[in-house]
């Protein structure tokens, strides 16, 4: 018999998504992934100074911040010929590892790992034996210590004995397919709770740079901060040391308690490896943190460890065959998704895309959207006409296919673990493991490559961070003048696409990860990739309807962020659920 389950709101991702869901058996057999917020952005920068276009864009979330700022920055200046200063270039390297590291760890700990860890049980384990465990699985974290483990078994005893759960409130701490001991479980609520701490100390790196976090502040043409070792006001030598020791504790958190938990607890959890698997195709322009003004094929305005690949898209699967990207086979399609476009088309490229809403669904409130053909505030990207999957995944999977020596070592050890093949790597517990992998490379590359540049072109005197000679719209090409940027972001591949006519903007598109993502089916009928993961081969386990954690654990391995695939304030700041027109 069939049955109808819909999961709104999905808790523990940035935004509102929802998924509606059938089930057969105990498995899902059809899945739709609905974004139930519209998106205003690209309309609210139309008409505006494209100088300003990151202020406003950098505010489409709160989590994403500097990616949407830095993209809309390198689109403008390609489209109107700024060429900034190297530093000003490595300081938005340094910002966006930053951000990227932060991400992946909030990701992993806050946002995810309680689908897989049981809070409620760490009250049963042993402090001394937890602390071997953490020994045994590699974690050389200097949280592991017996008083530590003691405090955090006591913290939750307390919480549990209050009966209010604070942010542990609506897991489904009764479900049965919680497997991992109770020291695991132990283990990772104090990992939890220093994640914490962690996160909001690294981010420090970018409100040195940019002022503030979240939201840093951005200038096209380079960077609004200044460079002067010997002068107190400007980033000088002591907040030079200062970094220093931030970057290296990210590198050491990342290696000492991210990764090494990330594997544990996917070894309790082997099954996940065959389960999620989505669209087996994968797109990205390099490693995590590479950033292009116009045609990622063209050559960079400088060379980084973060272009280390080549953009490229692998097809089916096919791991030996690295296909060259082309940014012209980009375009989104609106048959699943609430909007129209002028020529009546239902896909178009992002250079000629349109956001003009047709809200065509029921009235609030519903119980189900997925009947009609049109569901969703989310267009449905595609490359060449196939759905792919964005982020730590493809980017992983691209780069051990062009064979990038730190990647291909993490990823055949980790093959080698769990007895896997490299297809299985696409499934939940495949982009789970692959985010940690590329967040060690990341931190990698933060710290042996960009920082250290930036350090090295300061000390030999290099202070210029702004190129001026394009500030002024005179100095602008005649005419329209169009441009674009690719950005490798903590969720994927992220693109703006820019026209500016009479120095203002006329046309403003972003292509987001959760767009490419969360996107429904298209005009050939085929499911986005969200949808793909759940209903794909119809064998994803949904045991229990009323704690459905297995399709939480699926949706959560590809960290959604709604907010940047859709989203809205009504007149008075509130969030409109479903914009009626
Ligand atoms: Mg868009
Ligand atoms: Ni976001």
């Amino acid at each position: 018999m069939t049955e109808r389950v819909t999961i709104d709101p999905l808790t523990r991702i940035e935004g509102h998504l929802r998924i509606e869901l059938e089930t057969e058996g105990g498995v899902i057999s059809k899945a739709w992934s609905e974004a139930t917020q519209f998106r205003g952005i690209e309309t609210i920068v139309q008409g505006r100074d494209p100088r300003d276009a990151w202020a406003f864009t950098q505010r489409i979330c709160g989590v994403c911040t500097t990616v949407h700022a830095i993209a809309s920055i390198t689109a403008v200046e390609n489209a109107i010929g700024s060429n900034p200063p190297q530093q000003a270039l490595l300081i938005r390297d340094m910002v966006m590892a930053a951000q990227e590291i932060q991400d992946h760890v909030i990701h992993f700990y806050h946002l995810h790992a309680l689908d897989w860890v049981n809070v409620a049980d760490a009250v049963k384990a042993d402090p001394e034996a937890t602390v071997a465990l953490a020994k045994a699985i590699g974690s050389t974290w200097k949280g592991n210590t017996v008083e530590r483990m003691q405090a955090v078994k006591d913290t939750v005893q307390s919480i549990l004995d209050s009966g209010q759960l604070s942010i542990f409130t609506g897991g489904y701490w009764s479900h049965p397919d919680y497997r991992l001991p109770p020291e695991a479980n132990l283990m990772a609520v104090a990992h939890y709770l220093d994640a914490l701490e962690f996160q909001r100390s690294m981010i420090r790196i970018n409100t040195v740079f940019g002022g503030k976090n979240p939201h840093p502040n951005f200038l096209v043409g380079g960077m609004a901060c200044t460079l002067d070792p010997d002068r107190s006001e400007s980033i000088n030598q002591v907040q030079i040391s200062e970094i220093q020791n931030w970057v290296n504790e990210c590198l050491e958190f990342v290696e000492a308690c991210y990764v090494p938990d990330a594997k544990a607890i996917l070894t309790f959890y082997p099954d996940y490896f065959d389960i999620g698997a989505s669209s087996p195709n994968y797109m990205a322009v390099g490693m995590s943190g590479a950033v292009f003004a116009g045609d990622p094929n063209q050559t960079p305005r400088y060379p980084t460890a973060m272009m280390a690949i080549k953009p490229g898209v692998i097809v089916n699967n096919d791991f030996s065959t690295v296909q060259p990207f082309d940014p012209k086979l980009i375009s989104e399609d609106i048959t699943s998704a609430w909007f129209t476009y002028t020529g009546g088309q239902s896909t178009l490229t992002p250079d000629q895309g349109e956001t003009t809403v047709e809200y065509t669904g029921p009235n609030p409130p519903y119980t189900w959207l997925g009947d009609s053909e049109k569901y969703t505030w989310c267009k449905a990207p595609r490359y060449n006409g196939l759905p792919v999957q964005v982020g730590p995944l493809a980017r992983v999977l691209l780069a051990y296919a062009q064979g990038h020596a730190t990647t291909k070592a993490l990823v055949d050890d980790a093959v080698k673990l769990y007895g896997i093949s490299l297809a299985q790597l696409n499934s939940t517990a495949g982009r789970t493991l692959a985010r940690a992998v590329e967040c060690l490379t990341t931190a990698q590359n933060l710290v042996n490559e960009t920082f250290p540049t930036f350090v090295k072109n300061l000390q030999q005197g290099d202070i210029a961070v702004f190129d001026p000679s394009k500030w002024e719209p005179a100095s602008w090409p005649k005419g329209a003048a169009s441009g674009y940027s690719f950005v490798e972001v903590a969720r994927g591949n992220l693109s703006h696409w820019v026209t500016i006519k009479d120095g203002k903007v006329s046309a403003y598109q972003c292509v987001v990860p959760t767009t490419w993502l969360a996107g429904g089916r298209d005009e050939n009928g085929e499911m986005g990739p969200y949808e793909v993961s759940l209903a794909g081969n119809g064998k994803h386990p949904l045991v229990d309807s009323s704690q459905p954690l297995e399709p939480l654990r699926t949706i959560h391995s590809f960290d959604p962020c709604m907010s940047c695939a859709v989203h809205v304030l009504d007149p008075d700041g509130e969030e409109l659920q479903v914009a009626v027109s």
